[in-house]
């Protein structure tokens, strides 16, 4: 097989297209992705919470990053937090840790630790709170309850914390359990993202390209189509494929990217 370096260098590459570890300068910015952004903007401005509800794949972590990247550090303290299977006091002490509250304490002091802290950050250093919470599908209805807690200041006659809650479809699902209709009607705002359409999602793949440092972008026209074709337009799965397929092309020693190579990656890929 042959090394990564020779792989990027054959293409003209200066760093590997198509990867996770994208600048959020470098973005893509497209349609949805800019209204997103705006009406979370907003919705934090206003000292209110969101939830953000996508497929996987459609860009709801890079949208937090790009979220975060435009609340200024002299505004706001924005903390992230990713949801696995945890039990609530550990929930609470991944959010403790974030917030910087002494987590070592037992689950109802760890609520009032975390809510002082927020209070704190807004009266002492004049920074709003702001608290991402991604892959909030993963969390149950128990779980989901502790948000209501968090945000609760002076008997709910006050807003400090903002709350983004991310997460796949099924959190829309959660959040309409009638256990948790308080929490659903404190979001004042429900983000989504959608699949790119072809347009956008050639538009896509020449810009993941261009930042990469290329001159000309090596898929052909009929790459564009087949990648569209399989992937639906979700951002992942474009991904992969495009990577894939570009190492298909070169490991054949062919300068451009055709539907072949992009049949020959689907098969090497679970989409
Ligand atoms: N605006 C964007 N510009 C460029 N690349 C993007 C953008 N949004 C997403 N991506 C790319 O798509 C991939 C998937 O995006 P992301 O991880 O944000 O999806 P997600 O909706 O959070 O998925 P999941 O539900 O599985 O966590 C990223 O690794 C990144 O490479
Ligand atoms: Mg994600």
């Amino acid at each position: 097989m042959s090394q990564p370096t020779e792989f990027l260098s054959y293409f003209g590459f200066h760093t590997t297209p198509f990867t996770r570890e994208i600048r959020v300068q470098d973005l893509f910015v497209h349609e949805i992705y800019k209204d997103t952004l705006e009406h979370l903007l907003h919705t934090v401005n206003q000292r209110m919470s969101a939830t953000l509800i996508a497929p996987a794949g459609t860009g709801k972590t890079a949208l937090l990053r790009a979220l975060k990247s435009r609340l200024p550090d002299t505004r706001y303290r924005v903390h992230y937090v990713k949801v696995t299977n945890l039990s609530k006091r550990d929930f609470c002490r991944e959010i403790a840790a974030s917030v910087g509250a002494d987590a070592a304490r037992i689950y109802p002091a760890l609520v009032r630790r975390i809510q002082e802290r927020f209070a704190n950050t807004l009266d002492t250093d004049s920074l709003r709170p702001v608290l991402l919470v991604d892959e909030a599908h993963a969390m149950s209805p128990d779980l989901l309850g502790i948000l209501r807690i968090l945000t609760t200041f002076d008997m709910d006659n006050r807003l400090v914390v903002s709350i983004i809650l991310t997460g796949q479809p099924p959190l829309a699902k959660a959040l309409r359990h009638q256990k948790l209709e308080d929490v659903a009607q404190r979001m004042a705002h429900q983000a989504t993202l959608r699949l790119l359409s072809r347009k956008e999602t050639d538009a896509y793949i020449r810009h993941r390209c261009q930042i990469t440092g290329v001159s000309a972008c090596p898929f052909d026209q009929g790459a564009m189509e087949a990648i569209f074709e399989i992937g639906h337009g979700n951002l992942r799965a474009t991904d992969h494929l495009a990577f894939k397929a570009l190492e298909m092309a070169h490991h054949a020693s062919c300068n451009t990217v055709d539907s072949n190579h992009v049949t020959t990656a689907r098969g090497m890929l679970c989409l």
